[in-house]
């Protein structure tokens, strides 16, 4: 088995001690981009709390070996990895039948699975943008279409992971940008017509996150500005970028009783930093 691209952090600091053990016993987590280090971040912490859970990516090896890690985190868990593209909608279904038969229904969905890598507009081909497209936002899509009949019977939980590019507009993330602001409106819709049936829809923007593949990928040290290079993070109205932990506990309030009628939201979690344009 291959390992874990980005290694997992020490299982105590998966999330804050606001959360009793077991919260989510007997619950199921479906999610996409399960295998990349936020997603496996928050499966991991709602396993630790008690959920059996499926994670898709599209590396199946890799993703099978990040399932047998995070399963570790709470013997008797049941966390299995299925080699999925969520622009593959047929895919998507047969891999929630695989899940339903393994894990019995699914209560919540994380749709995580996202494409990203810095270009200028001229950099950036039709089919370059559009394949981000159709990772982000057809594949979040997809997720849902497929998840839906699933959802109905548990009255599920929806998480979107967004971001914040497109509040303000950010230099060579057009295509990301593009992409999330459908999904925000993807989230915001659902939020509306699948209320009534007992589902909520919400978003989680993480900010800067280190330690993280997308930080590696979008803020490489090359490009950080040599007045702020020291400490890039100093810019952050709290003065340090997030934690993986700290979008994981996002996560648990939104699909714990604590959140029941949180609907239609966006959890920013950047420490505020898309609220001041010169940080990251
Ligand atoms: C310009 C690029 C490019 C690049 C790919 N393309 N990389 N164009 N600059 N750096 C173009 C290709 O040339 C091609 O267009 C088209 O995109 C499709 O590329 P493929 O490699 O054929 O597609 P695919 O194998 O499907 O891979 C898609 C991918 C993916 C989007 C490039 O590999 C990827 O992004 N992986 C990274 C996943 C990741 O890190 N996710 C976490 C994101 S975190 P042509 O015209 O040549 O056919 C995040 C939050 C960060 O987003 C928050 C930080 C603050």
């Amino acid at each position: 088995m291959s390992k874990p691209a980005v290694p997992f952090p020490p299982e105590d600091e998966l999330y804050s001690n606001a959360w009793a053990k077991d919260i989510f016993k007997g619950k199921v987590v479906f999610c996409t981009g399960g295998a990349g280090t936020i997603c496996s971040g928050q499966v991991r912490a709602l396993v630790s709390l008690g959920a059996n859970a499926a994670i898709l990516g599209r590396r199946e090896a890799n993703t099978k070996a990040v399932a047998a890690e995070i399963a570790k985190v709470r013997p008797g868990s049941k966390v299995i990895g299925f080699g999925c593209d969520v622009r593959d909608h047929n895919s998507l279904v047969s891999t929630v039948e695989a899940t339903v038969k393994e894990l019995g229904k699914i209560d919540f969905l994380i749709c995580g699975a996202a494409g990203n890598f810095l270009s200028t507009i001229e950099g950036l081909s039709s089919n370059a943008f559009k394949t981000v497209i159709d990772i982000d936002l057809l594949g979040s899509y997809n997720t849902v279409k497929a998840c839906l009949p699933e959802l109905r019977k548990t009255k599920g939980r929806i998480i979107f992971v967004s971001a914040t590019f497109h509040y303000t507009g950010t230099a060579l993330q057009a295509h990301v940008g593009a992409a999330k602001a459908g999904i925000d409106a993807l989230s915001h819709t659902l939020a509306l017509e699948l209320g009534p049936a007992g589902i909520t829809s919400n978003i989680i923007a993480p900010g800067a996150i280190a330690n993280t593949e997308g930080m590696e990928r979008l803020a490489p040290k090359n490009m950080i500005p040599d007045d702020i290079k020291e400490n890039p993070a100093k810019l952050n109205p709290l003065g340090r970028w997030g934690t993986v932990s700290e979008v994981a506990d996002s996560t648990i309030f939104l699909f714990s009783e604590a959140g029941r009628y949180v609907n239609g939201v966006t959890l920013v979690v950047d420490g505020g930093s898309w609220r001041n344009s010169n940080a990251i």
